[in-house]
């Protein structure tokens, strides 16, 4: 062959190569990529050097498991993606004139979480510049370099998702540093939202179980919020966070493999006069290329053995970082196995036979 030949040749092999492969929404899971329009819907092109050679179509979305199944049993008995600071999100500018020396935890905004399938979002509000604030910082206070933004700007965005999602139902679980006498209960206000309240007084004390989702949504209180101050159950009625649930330990403390511990301020996990069970599973210092792997197959393990720690109880709130970043599945399957357990003792919400009783599994397709 002379070298056009050659070049020829090449050029003809590369052609047929990138035909066979697939591209133009055609590319499945694990599939290989380019580019996001590449991949098939509710999947995204993304490379995890830990996970998998080269860069491949991943899930970026969740199943709803109200729209798979129906939503017709008690709050406890679905699981729920929890975006661990979902405020710390990169790209977000200073609004304080001030550059942030701080970290994030998350990629896209929250009405972006919300749309994908977060309906927990783990925010810290802070007293600041005589408002309340999201930061990321130590010491129960808040600085010009380590605020991410008013809260205001954040519950907007939260409260428009509720408004254009009427079946939805979103928890609010807050690291809690506001003193400001009714500072929260303000805020929530300026941003619409005390219409979908839910009533502490309406949440179970002694382990029975939550209303009916159906019933939440018919009532409108589809808004559930959590403080680590005691002291707001009774001032301002917001109930105290591990009055209602158990939670393992956050941080590099609550991913050693076969262990889940509760953490400090809550009850034992076994504890079951608390109907809610809520899993962290991310580093104390979020590092991004390890959250691919993290959020896969370490995840669902852990979930695993937290199942064991809280007397046979799967998490309804599974909380990480950089929640899209997986090796496939990653956070939403771990998802999908919950609700499927939840909801029909199968590994995979997918593989619940509507109305069928527990434990009638369809095959994996
Ligand atoms: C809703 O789904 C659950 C889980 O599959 C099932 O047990 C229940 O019977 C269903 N309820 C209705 C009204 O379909």
């Amino acid at each position: 062959m002379g070298l056009q030949e050659i070049l020829k040749f090449i050029f003809v092999s590369v052609l047929l190569r990138a035909a066979n492969a697939c591209s133009n929404g055609q590319c499945r899971l694990l599939d290989e990529c380019a580019s996001d329009a590449d991949c098939e819907a509710g999947l995204y092109c993304f490379s995890c050097a830990l996970g998998f050679s080269g860069s491949r179509c991943v899930r970026s979305i969740f199943t709803d498991q109200f729209k798979l199944l129906n939503n017709s049993l008690p709050f406890n008995k679905y699981a729920f993606l929890t975006t661990h600071n979902a405020y710390a999100i990169d790209g977000e500018p200073s609004h304080t004139g001030v550059p942030r020396i701080t970290l994030t935890n998350q990629e896209d905004s929250i009405t972006q979480q919300l749309m994908n399938g977060a309906r927990a979002l783990m925010l810290d509000t802070y007293d600041f510049e005589g408002d309340v604030w999201l930061c990321h910082s130590f010491g129960g206070q808040c600085y010009d370099y380590t605020a991410f933004e008013p809260a205001i700007d954040t519950l907007k965005e939260l409260e428009a998702f509720l408004s254009a999602n009427p079946s939805e139902i979103v928890t609010l679980i807050l690291e809690d540093y506001v003193h400001a006498p009714n500072g929260l209960t303000k805020v929530f206000t300026d941003a619409g939202l005390m219409k979908y309240w839910f009533p502490v007084t309406s949440m179970p004390q002694n382990g029975q179980d939550w209303p009916l989702v159906s019933d939440m949504v018919a009532k409108n209180q589809r808004l559930l919020v959590f403080t680590s101050i005691r002291s707001k159950q009774q001032s301002e009625g917001i109930a105290y966070q591990w009055n209602y649930m158990v939670e393992n330990q956050y941080g590099d403390g609550g991913m050693k493999a076969g262990s889940c511990p509760n953490r400090g301020e809550s009850s034992p996990l076994d504890d079951k006069s608390k109907s809610l069970v809520l899993v962290n599973y991310f580093r104390s210092t979020p590092l991004k290329p390890l959250a691919c792997q993290q959020n896969s197959a370490d995840l669902i393990n852990m979930l695993r053995t937290c199942y064991g720690a809280a007397g046979n109880r799967w998490a309804n709130f599974v909380a990480v970082d950089y929640y899209k970043r997986s090796e496939g599945g990653g956070s939403f399957q771990a998802l999908d196995t919950l609700n499927g357990e939840l909801l029909c003792g199968c590994n995979d919400i997918h593989t619940c036979v509507p109305g069928s009783t527990s434990g009638v599994c369809t095959p994996p397709t």
